[in-house]
């Protein structure tokens, strides 16, 4: 792995996992990154398989602290309680636990949403944001990170809010735009109630929104039509990346 990296960032995905080195002092990747598809059948034991290959493409050695972006709620100590877009069999594991074994070695596994947030505070486009931001990724779910004066509450999971009698993101992610071929201003009506429902709950300061769909953002941001100010993420779908290889950095320090 390059030298100007000292850390290293995995985001697994519904559709992809990637990774790349990270450079911390700018907050960007120190190498492009890779992308394996997601196995179709996304077990713990095919995941954590990807996962290593891709330390081992990356030369990754031992002393690198090793941060995994993960699409459900995860808490050191507990098992699994809820995964909604990968295998069911994650359900009742130790997510860190079984990447640690998958990989030979420990990583620090944190929310995919979560990690993207932090990066976006850290680095991006929420950076010096005073109150509450609620930095959201748009994907093959809706992620949602809260970060209030600059400190992360996890596992907020609001995409799972219910919107119009459905689990909201099965209305308004962007998987459900592509699958039901929505035009960007259509689903901008979709996220107008997303969006809606979070600040009527929440009365956030700031959105920021992630996702692959982030580079798009100018066809769709334009029609959202709410109150709070909201902006696309600054570090685009590489947030995932860039947060779990800053906080397994923060835990490693912490740690000794
Ligand atoms: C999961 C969240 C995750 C989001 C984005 C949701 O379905 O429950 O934990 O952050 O998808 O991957």
């Amino acid at each position: 792995m390059i030298d100007t990296a000292q850390a290293f960032g995995v985001d697994i995905g519904g559709s992809g996992i990637k990774a790349a080195p990270v450079d911390l002092t700018i907050g960007d990747f120190a190498e492009p990154r890779k992308k394996i598809l997601t196995p179709e059948h996304s077990t713990p034991e095919a995941v954590g398989a990807v996962v290593k290959q891709l330390l081992d493409r990356f030369e990754v050695s031992d002393d690198v602290p090793v941060g995994v972006a993960f699409p459900a709620p995860v808490k050191p100590d507990r098992p699994l309680s809820f995964m909604a877009n990968l295998d069911q069999a994650w359900v009742g594991t130790n997510v860190q636990d079984v990447l640690s074994d998958a990989c030979g070695r420990p990583v620090s596994v944190v929310n995919d949403a979560d990690a993207a947030g932090l990066a976006e505070v850290q680095y991006g486009a929420a950076k010096g944001q005073k109150g509450l931001v609620i930095a959201t990724t748009l994907g093959t779910g809706i992620g949602t990170a809260l970060i209030y004066n600059g400190v992360l509450i996890p596992n907020s999971e609001l995409g799972h809010l219910i919107l119009d009698g459905k689990d909201a993101e099965k209305y308004a992610a962007s998987s459900v735009r592509d699958r039901k071929k929505l035009s960007y201003k259509k689903w901008a009506g979709r996220l107008t109630k997303y969006y809606r429902l979070l600040e009527h709950y929440f009365s956030p300061d700031f959105f920021v929104v992630g996702g692959g769909v982030s580079r798009m953002s100018e066809k769709f941001l334009p029609h959202i039509k709410i109150d709070t100010p909201i902006v696309a993420a600054k570090l685009r779908n590489q947030a995932g990346i860039v947060g779990a290889a800053y906080q397994a950095d923060l835990q490693q320090k912490h740690l000794g």
